[in-house]
């Protein structure tokens, strides 16, 4: 088979870099191979998003870029994929003529007869097709030449929530669980090419397997943590209102299970949570954060907010303030509101203007910087165990210009707070403990993003290497 050239672009979530995987992996079966550029490529795939409107532009201005090069090379085939296909569908191909193939958020396991097709008929398919009432299909494992330390892994697509201000439910579809051996199977075949650690992705992985009647979530975690050779669990996103005492209790139990959680609150004002349709309150929100950390003292607690959504009055903008000083969260992700044409906030009364979004968002950040900041200093002279996941790209760059200097590599501890540090040693040795390993670093200054640390001479070693510690199964 000739080998051909693929170049994905993916824009958005975890899911989307997942389903890119899946993408890739498909497409390796008619002999595509990954290109890092697109002027080399003889199909680009761009993997869209589509949850605020800006995302939604990135993908378009993209994809018009991508005019001048299909007129260079007329045999260059172009889909897009992923939220903005699934929500604009055949509307796609009268905007941007010279694209291939549209395809939706449920159709990537149909992508090879569609690509197959193209390539002998040079046709153009849609499809954006929801197998909403199906099983999930199966996933391929697609895998990497260099070693990952950490990979995503969906559980359940979907999502059955319909927050109001929120276009998910209407472009990934009803909420559908994998089969919990499928996943199983998809992990232990991860571990066995080397990786170290899996986050496991859902809308709202608290409702895991309920539909369908498989085991809970909190099953699911005890299965995997059963997993050998797999020493991490992380998962995202779990819903507040579904956020359980089985799971809650597991934070003290599981040993590969992360001490952090995302737990996205959206807003501190009960009138708002009401209006966006989050079904809980702000007091059982704190609620549960409390029994997280009565349960584990040193979780890491991150959050989603959004800001400016209709109705919103200085007041409920104070009551959300209030909430994150209430929480003291480790990081924050704060978005302006955005009008999506599907989802039922788009007709809500009482918008928020783009300067007085602006302005909150300026004053929440603010605020979460200093609680970020005062969170990593108070790590400073503590000892961390981050798992290594590889040079930083930056520091790569700069140690070809001067190869006296060590290489910096990067990490996350257990709450998932990012460590940069020094690699001293041998280039071999280096390189073996930079990816995939479990590491003791003291922590020696805080960042406003990150953590600076020096890895521990003496500890247990593996290969010689001081410092590296390897994990018992
Ligand atoms: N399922 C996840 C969220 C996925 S979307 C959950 O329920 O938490 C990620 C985040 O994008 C959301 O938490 C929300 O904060 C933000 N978001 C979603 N729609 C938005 C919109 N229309 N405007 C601004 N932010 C939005
Ligand atoms: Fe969107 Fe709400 Fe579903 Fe999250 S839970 S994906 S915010 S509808
Ligand atoms: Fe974006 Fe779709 Fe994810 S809209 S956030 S890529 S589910």
């Amino acid at each position: 088979m000739i080998a051909k050239r693929i170049y994905i672009n993916t824009i958005g979530c975890q899911m989307n870099v997942y389903d890119s995987e899946q993408i890739a992996g498909h497409l390796a079966l008619l002999g595509y191979q990954q290109t890092a550029s697109p002027e080399t490529a003889d199909l680009i795939i761009v993997n869209t998003c589509t949850i605020r409107e800006k995302a939604e532009q990135k993908a378009y201005s993209f994809l018009g870029r991508l005019a001048r090069l299909k007129r260079k090379k007329s045999n260059l085939i172009i889909g897009i994929g992923g939220c903005v296909a699934q929500q604009d569908g055949e509307r796609i191909l009268g905007r941007l003529p010279f694209v291939d193939i549209v395809f939706g958020t449920q159709a990537i396991h149909r992508l090879p007869i569609w690509i197959r097709q193209i390539e002998e008929k040079r046709c153009q398919v849609v499809d954006i097709k929801m197998d909403d009432d199906a099983r999930a299909p199966e996933s391929i494992v697609g895998l990497h030449s260099e070693t990952q330390s950490s990979r995503f892994v969906t559980i359940m697509r979907g999502c059955d929530n319909y927050c109001a201000y929120c276009v998910v439910p209407f472009v990934r579809g009803r909420e559908t669980s994998r089969q919990p051996d499928s996943i199983i199977k998809e992990i232990r075949t991860l571990v066995a090419n080397g990786v170290k650690e899996v986050t496991l992705l859902g809308q709202n992985v608290n409702s895991y397997g309920k539909k369908e009647g498989l085991c809970s979530f909190a099953e699911l975690l005890v299965r995997i943590n059963g997993i050998e050779r797999l020493m991490r669990i992380r998962f995202t996103t779990s819903h507040p209102k579904d956020l359980n005492d089985d799971l809650i209790g597991l934070f003290n139990h599981l040993k590969k299970l992360c001490h952090y959680i995302h737990l996205p609150v959206q807003s501190g004002s009960n009138k708002i949570l009401k209006l966006m349709n989050r079904n809980y309150t702000r007091e059982l929100y704190l609620d549960k954060v409390s029994k997280l950390r009565d349960t584990c003292s040193d979780i890491a607690v991150t959050s989603d907010i959004i800001v400016g959504f209709p109705g919103e009055t200085d007041a409920d903008f104070e009551a959300t303030l209030d909430l994150i000083k209430a929480v003291h969260y480790d990081g924050l992700f704060a978005f302006k509101y955005s009008d999506r044409p599907r989802a039922p906030a788009v007709d809500y009364p009482d918008k928020v203007s783009e300067s007085q979004k602006n302005e909150r968002l300026q004053i929440l950040l603010a605020m979460q910087d200093a609680i970020t900041r005062a969170k990593n200093q108070a790590l400073v002279g503590s000892i961390q165990e981050i798992l290594t996941d590889g040079f930083s790209k930056k520091e790569i760059s700069a140690k070809s210009a001067n190869a006296s200097q060590p290489a910096q590599a990067t990490g996350r501890t257990f709450t998932n707070k990012i460590v940069n540090f020094y690699l001293d040693g041998d280039a071999e040795n280096s390189g073996d403990i930079a990816t995939g390993k479990l590491l003791n670093v003291r922590i020696e200054k805080a960042l406003a993003h990150s953590l600076w640390g020096k890895p521990l001479v003496g500890a247990t070693t593996a290969k010689g290497v001081k410092g590296v510690e390897s994990y018992a199964a």
